[in-house]
Order: C-alpha cells, then sequence, then structure tokens
C-alpha cells in the first residue's frame, strides 16, 4: 500500500527533481565551497516544510522528518553535494555554467534524489514510526573529507541513527537497476609523496655525485614488492605511482632531486598501516643503501567501506520487492575510495549503486570524465527507492 503511495510520488516528483538536478548540475561547487549549494537545500527543505540545520561541516545540512511516535528507531540516509575541477565538454541545455567546474561524478543526481526522497518521506509520515535523518554531505572529493568531519561535528547524535544508506550513480550500470555488493566494498585510498635527494652534477661525472635517478629506479621497482610479496592475497592491494618528476636534469646533468606521486589501496586497516611502514623502509633503505635520502609521506585517506552483510541483505530484498528480482545487482570490488566508508566504519551501513547509463541514448561515460553523464530517467527510481528503503529499515524490530 505505501509501496504504491511512492510510486506514485516519485512519478508525480520526477519532472520537479530533474529541475533540481538540472540546477545543481548549472552551478557545481567544489569540495569545502559549497556554499550556494547548501543554501539551495535549506530552501528547498524550507519548502517542503522539513525542519533542518544548515551549517554542519560548513556547507553540510541535516534534515530531520519524525514519523508517528511508535517507535525511537532512527536511520540515515546521505548524499554528497560537491562537484569537481573539470571542464564539461557536454553539449547540453543544463551544462555547467561554471568555467573548470563540474558535476562529474553524479553528486548532482545524489542530492536532487535525497530531495526528492526526503519530499515523498514528508508526504507519508503519517504512515510509518519512527525518524528519518537526512544527510547532506560536502567535500566527498577532497581530503580529509566532509563525512569525517561531519561525524566530528556529531551528525550520527541527536538523535543517534542505527542504520545509514547511501547511493552512487554508476555509468556502467543501466538505467533501471541498481547494483550492490554485501561486506568489503570499497578501497581505503592513501597518497603517497615520495622525494629522492641525491647530489646532482655533469652526467659524464657520475662518481662525483649521487644519483637520485638510478635510486628513484630501484625504489620504483622495490616496491612493487609490497603487493606481490607483502601483501597477503586474500587481501586486495593496489599501489601504483602516477607522476614522476626531476628537479632539474637533462642529457648532460643529473639533478639533485627526484619526486614521486602514488596512492596505495587495500581493505584491511591492520595491513593497511603495516604496508605504510614497509614502504618508508624500503625507500629510506634503499636511498641509503645508495647514498641518498628518501622521504616517503603519506596522506592516510579515507578507509575502506564496508557493506554490513545483514542489512545489505535485506537492502537486497527490499529493493526487489521495489524494482523486481532482474534490476537488482551483484556488483564486484572496486578499488576505488569514497568517504561513505567513515560512515560504514561506524555504523552498520549499506552503500549501492544506482544505474544511470544507457547505450542507446549514447550515455556511457565513466565518472570524473567531462563528458560525463546520466539517463535522467534514473531519477524517480532513485527517489522512490531511497524512500522505500528508509520506510521498510523503520518498519524493521530487532
Ligand atoms: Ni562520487
Amino acid at each position: 500500500m505505501i509501496k504504491e503511495t511512492i510510486k506514485a510520488l516519485s512519478n508525480a516528483y520526477h519532472e520537479d527533481v530533474i529541475a533540481i538536478r538540472r540546477h545543481l548540475h548549472q552551478h557545481p561547487e567544489l569540495s569545502y565551497q559549497e556554499k550556494e549549494t547548501g543554501l539551495f537545500i535549506a530552501q528547498k527543505l524550507e519548502e517542503y516544510g522539513i525542519p533542518y540545520e544548515h551549517g554542519i561541516a560548513d556547507n553540510g545540512v541535516v534534515g530531520l522528518i519524525h514519523g508517528r511516535n511508535g517507535s525511537d528507531k532512527v536511520t540515515a540516509l546521505r548524499a554528497d553535494i560537491d562537484a569537481l575541477p573539470i571542464l564539461e565538454a557536454n553539449d547540453v541545455p543544463y551544462k555547467s555554467k561554471k568555467e573548470g567546474i563540474m558535476h562529474a561524478c553524479g553528486h548532482d543526481v545524489h542530492t536532487a534524489s535525497l530531495l526528492g526522497a526526503a519530499r515523498i518521506l514528508n508526504e507519508v509520515k503519517d504512515q510509518f514510526d519512527g525518524t528519518i535523518k537526512l544527510i547532506f554531505q560536502p567535500a566527498e572529493e577532497r581530503l580529509p573529507g566532509g563525512a569525517s568531519i561531519m561525524i566530528k561535528e556529531g551528525v550520527l547524535e541527536n538523535p543517534a541513527p542505527s542504520t545509514i544508506f547511501g547511493q552512487h550513480v554508476h555509468p556502467p550500470l543501466e538505467v533501471g537497476k541498481i547494483g550492490l555488493r554485501p561486506g568489503k566494498y570499497m578501497a581505503s585510498a592513501d597518497e603517497l609523496y615520495l622525494t629522492v635527494k641525491g647530489q646532482g652534477g655533469h652526467a659524464a661525472l657520475p662518481h662525483d655525485g649521487i644519483d637520485p635517478i638510478v635510486i628513484t629506479a630501484h625504489i620504483i621497482t622495490a616496491l612493487q614488492q609490497i603487493v606481490s610479496r607483502n601483501a597477503n592475497p586474500a587481501i586486495p592491494s593496489v599501489l601504483s605511482l602516477g607522476k614522476i618528476n626531476s628537479t632539474g636534469g637533462a642529457t648532460n646533468i643529473i639533478p639533485n632531486e627526484v619526486k614521486l606521486e602514488g596512492t596505495f589501496r587495500t581493505m584491511n586497516e591492520e595491513w593497511r598501516f603495516e604496508a605504510h611502514r614497509r614502504m618508508k623502509k624500503i625507500a629510506h633503505s634503499i636511498a641509503e643503501g645508495m647514498g641518498g635520502e628518501a622521504d616517503l609521506h603519506i596522506l592516510v585517506g579515507y578507509p575502506f567501506l564496508v557493506n554490513d552483510a545483514p542489512l545489505t541483505q535485506k537492502v537486497r530484498q527490499r529493493a526487489e520487492e521495489y524494482l523486481g528480482k532482474e534490476n537488482v545487482v551483484e556488483l564486484p570490488i572496486r578499488m576505488t575510495a569514497e568517504d561513505f566508508a567513515y560512515y560504514s566504519q561506524a555504523m552498520p551501513a549499506c552503500f549501492y549503486r544506482l544505474g544511470t547509463g544507457n547505450p542507446e541514448k549514447g550515455i556511457t561515460s565513466p565518472i570524473h570524465t567531462n563528458t560525463f553523464d546520466v539517463d535522467e530517467e534514473c531519477l524517480s527510481l532513485s527517489i522512490g527507492l531511497m524512500a522505500w528503503l528508509a520506510v521498510k529499515e523503520l518498519e524493521e524490530r530487532e
């Protein structure tokens, strides 16, 4: 009965949610700068008559929808709101109006979806018991991540949700479907900054100096053993170096210094920090043995994201009930990272993927590219399913 109401409302609000998504898409803001976006969200909640607090983690907004008083259970729905430093190449009427900034990770879709779901939930609040917390979170794309800041500022208290749900657009999955995976799903991600110091000089006289290029070559090769020899094969791990530069240097000049940048990703907190120690040891010992110096600075990023298995199983059943069994698929693990991981480390959480691709319409570009877009048909499903999952979660009693 409530499912039919939710479906009817999701169809009724579809056009409005598309308009919201397009507004957000045209006015993207970078991480930690989502001032207008925060105000826009607050204004929409105001319009719907949903109480909210604005200014958590600066631009974050938290709304509350109280159902009937039959339960003190609280569940949370989260959307990230920030955009990326990318110049949009799509020729669409809702193209970004801000040169060099683009919602290329679908956070406009996440935000519009949570607003749509909130509007539906507010309409049916006399049909469920408990409370729904709406978390509009800034700064997902940049360390230290808005999730960690919101949690520090108390977003998981007063009232404290017992479960949390989030979604992410997924171009490889066709519109109409969702995907999920119980257990470990996304990786922790740490940034590596390596500086190798030697002593430069004439390339014809290497014996007079210390060649940081050769030291770097050895370090790069040796670091490969972190994943190939040290990591337990049962723990997914990736180490990639994506940037290498020497300061100075030429065909006939040995430089003083080489700088590298990379990423280390895995899915086990203990191994993660053990790997950091080993990487530093390898870099230091090799440089030292060759007469130079190495400094490996590791910027610790998001932890790994784990989907609580029993909760994710329930989400799967509820989603199948709402969408049909054939539209809910199981996904492989991903070595990308997401700051929703912080919530998942703090409480039972489920992060699922919303199908947004449509090869027939040519909508296939991956996220974080300048041609990324979504099939907006995804929005009615997205808002209805989010509302449905929240209502079903509140019905569930331990
Ligand atoms: Ni994203």
